[in-house]
């Protein structure tokens, strides 16, 4: 699916990262892919991360769901708003959402999170620390979008919110169905509805953060570090003063510690699997009984649909030659040769018309029935 009068190059050099962006309609046509009642349905859901946010004059108050479903009809004139995450998990015609937008690689992907507001309803002044393309699904809503802020921006003393105190806006928008506003990391923004019964889906991205990376990466150091290497001296001369630890020691100290942490393979491989770990660990599709090879070889001949599961994530490094390293939900897999050609298509498309080849390839069989197991991916039912 592509947008139309929206050019990707144009886009990435001139906004992406830089500065807000509206973006009139650009669909052939649009349609709200979830009813409002399916979206308050999925906020009573246990396994769903859901929040109902109410404000009163400039009161501010934050419940966090599963809420009952009586909740929606006691809600008083009050202006609110409910939140729900990571909708795509659970219908596949939000997922499709993402679609226009996989110009951004799958790695730096999150969620799309749905809100439903009554009107004047909205979440208040604030910034967030990602990209988002704000879609207006249903109804109207006014955007304000301000000055780019950091972690000295003033805000309201709350305990669960983090709103802006002040907020001088440089544009203001009224969104209505189809509309997208592209907002990047940082940059103050206000939706509010225009009348009831408005929706907007946040295509949120993501992008990890350098001690969340150190914090990683050293923490799994230390839990594949073999043998205890302990600092040793040898070589040790008579020092002027004891109390000196020498630069030759600092230098063999500092040597202990980048030798691991430089390991780029390593990274690689660790960070592939660290980023692709599953947000949500429900919309479980792990089948009751590990498949068994036959079966599978036979679904696979006769030349099977295999479908992503749209709450897992998918992505792929390149080796040697033609051969990828894959990561699926926090797992890695070496592939070359037939099996890393089914790698990539299943890291770029949603679904994969499965090549009845595949049934004659004990590594690819290795692979999809892992796979399977695991609950990133389904045959489709006949
Ligand atoms: C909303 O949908 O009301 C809020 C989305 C956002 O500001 O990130
Ligand atoms: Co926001």
């Amino acid at each position: 699916m592509q947008l139309h009068n929206f050019d990707i190059d144009r886009f990435l050099r001139d906004y992406w990262q830089k500065k807000p962006l509206l973006i009139r309609n650009p669909w052939a046509a649009w349609t709200n892919p979830l009813a409002p009642d399916e979206l308050a349905g999925l906020a009573c859901e246990e396994d769903v991360e859901s929040r109902l946010i109410e404000r009163t004059g400039d009161n501010w108050a934050l419940d966090h769901g599963p809420f009952a479903a009586e909740r929606f009809s006691t809600l008083g004139d009050t202006p609110w708003t409910l939140l729900v995450q990571a909708v795509d998990h659970h219908v596949p015609d939000v997922a499709a959402l993402i679609d226009p937008f996989r110009f951004v690689p799958n790695w730096r992907i999150d969620d799309v999170m749905v809100s439903y507001a009554s009107d004047q309803g909205g979440v208040g002044p604030h910034f967030d620390q990602y990209d988002v393309f704000l879609l207006q699904g249903l109804g109207k809503r006014r955007w304000r979008v301000g000055p780019l802020c950091d972690e000295t921006s003033i805000l309201l003393p709350h305990d669960d919110l983090r709103l802006l105190a002040t907020f001088e806006a440089s544009d203001e928008w009224v969104l209505e169905p189809g509309d997208i506003l592209y907002v990047p990391p940082g940059y103050a923004h206000d939706g509010i509805a225009v009348g009831d019964d408005c929706m907007t889906y946040s295509i949120g991205f993501r992008a990890p953060s350098q001690s969340e990376l150190i914090e990683g990466w050293c923490d799994h150091l230390v839990d594949t570090i073999q043998c205890d290497d302990r600092y040793a001296d040898p070589d040790l001369h008579v020092q002027d003063n004891p109390g000196e630890i020498s630069p030759d020691a600092l230098a063999r100290l500092h040597g202990m510690m980048t030798q691991k942490l430089l390991d780029a393979q390593g990274f690689a491989r660790w960070f592939g699997e660290y980023n692709s770990s599953r947000k949500y660990a429900e919309a479980d599709w792990r089948p009751e009984d590990p498949v068994q090879p036959d079966d599978l070889r036979e679904q696979l001949a006769k030349g099977a649909v295999i479908l992503r599961n749209p709450a897992s994530r998918f992505s792929f490094i390149r080796g040697s030659g033609d051969a990828v390293i894959l990561f699926a939900d926090g797992q890695s897999f070496d592939c070359c040769g037939q099996t890393a050609t089914f790698a990539r298509q299943i890291c770029a498309q949603d679904h994969v018309l499965a090549s009845p080849d595949l049934a004659n390839e004990p590594p690819c069989l290795t692979l999809i029935a892992a796979l399977i197991d695991q609950g990133s991916i389904a045959i489709e039912e006949d």
